[in-house]
């Protein structure tokens, strides 16, 4: 309809029409608020206009009325924040089953790699229709990942590991935005999204690979010496990370955390920061050892030996058992 006269950016993903709803539900809601009060106000200010001779009337407050200004605009308000918090959620939460992709940005480009191994520099091949779950950081400055065509935007930092997710509903090319001020090249830190139809994505990846991402992450985990300690079974000095990566971690002291990509990052990064329940606390960091690049290749290792492998039970339904084991190799 707006073919030139767009008002919205194209709408590509699974959540931009939503968002868009969302977003046209507001203004006109806006809208019709700013008419009613400009209507009240041209017709008060002629209705009780002065007049010479004309005493004012004193007018006193209505219990109807100001119930009815209040509980209309409750249950609107609570209708936007209910719609909102819904659509906040989906976006903020990927699938459990989203390919990923780790995403590295720095003044000013941004790196991507797929956890199959190709890597991309200012431009991501992705496939329609498949759930693609994007783990970045910064190498430096604050930048923010922005695709309007997706409708989503997340901020990428440095020291941490922040995380977003879409999938594509239409083929083409789309903009990728740097959204946050991170210096004098930030304009220039774009790049292109290439959404494909499956089978040239297929045919796309076949094209020079490098291999998995868990394999180099597997090679630099030997190469730094980090096997004589994270052992398979539980002689090892550091606790055994097979099966580890979701899995909720009790520390020395009864607290406990989930093992995602931020604490596996930090336990390299910073291993005294938490300290696995009945382990001292003799690992070195790796801080200013180990590139982005080779961290997320260490992270994506670790979540690899969580994968269900052909044969064994879902992990969804082991889960229990899991737990219960990992605490018995926890507990030395
Ligand atoms: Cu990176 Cu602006």
């Amino acid at each position: 309809m707006f073919n030139n006269f767009p008002l919205w950016p194209e709408r590509a993903s699974s959540v931009a029409g939503n968002v868009d709803a969302l977003f046209i539900f507001l203004l006109i809601v806006s809208g019709l608020m700013t008419l009613l009060i400009f209507a009240c106000l041209a017709y008060f200010a002629a209705r009780y206009r002065y007049r010479p001779g004309v005493p004012a009337e004193q007018i006193e407050g209505s219990v109807p009325l100001e119930l009815t200004w209040s509980i209309i605009p409750l249950f609107v308000f609570g209708a936007i924040f209910l719609w909102g918090a819904v659509a906040y959620f989906k976006e903020r939460t990927p699938p459990a089953d989203a390919t990923e992709v780790y995403v590295v940005a720095k003044q000013w480009m941004w790196k991507l790699e797929h956890a199959e191994g190709q890597r991309e520099i200012n431009e991501l091949h992705v496939p329609v229709g498949r759930d693609v779950k994007m783990i970045m950081t910064s190498q430096d400055v604050i930048h923010s990942f922005f695709i309007p065509a997706f409708r989503i935007k997340q901020d990428v930092l440095p020291g941490r590991y922040t995380v977003a997710w879409f999938r594509a509903t239409k083929s083409g090319t789309y903009h990728l935005f740097c959204a946050e001020y991170c210096g004098t090249q930030h304009s220039g830190m774009i790049g292109s999204i290439v959404v494909q139809e499956p089978a040239q994505y297929e045919a796309w990846m076949n094209g020079g690979s490098t291999g998995p991402l868990s394999a180099s992450g597997e090679k630099i985990f030997a190469e730094l010496g980090c096997v004589t300690c994270h052992r398979n079974d539980s002689q090892g000095r550091g606790p055994n990370l097979q099966g580890l990566f979701g899995k909720s971690v009790l520390l020395e002291g009864g607290r406990s955390v989930t093992a995602d990509e931020n604490y596996i990052r930090e336990s390299i990064l910073d291993p005294g920061a938490k300290i696995v329940n009945g382990y001292k606390p003799v690992m070195p960091t790796f801080q200013g050892l180990v590139s982005e690049e080779q961290l997320n290749a260490l992270v994506a290792y670790v979540k690899s030996l969580s994968e269900t492998k052909p044969g064994q039970a879902s992990s969804k339904a082991s889960a229990t058992t899991d737990a219960l084991r990992l605490k018995g190799n926890q507990v030395e």
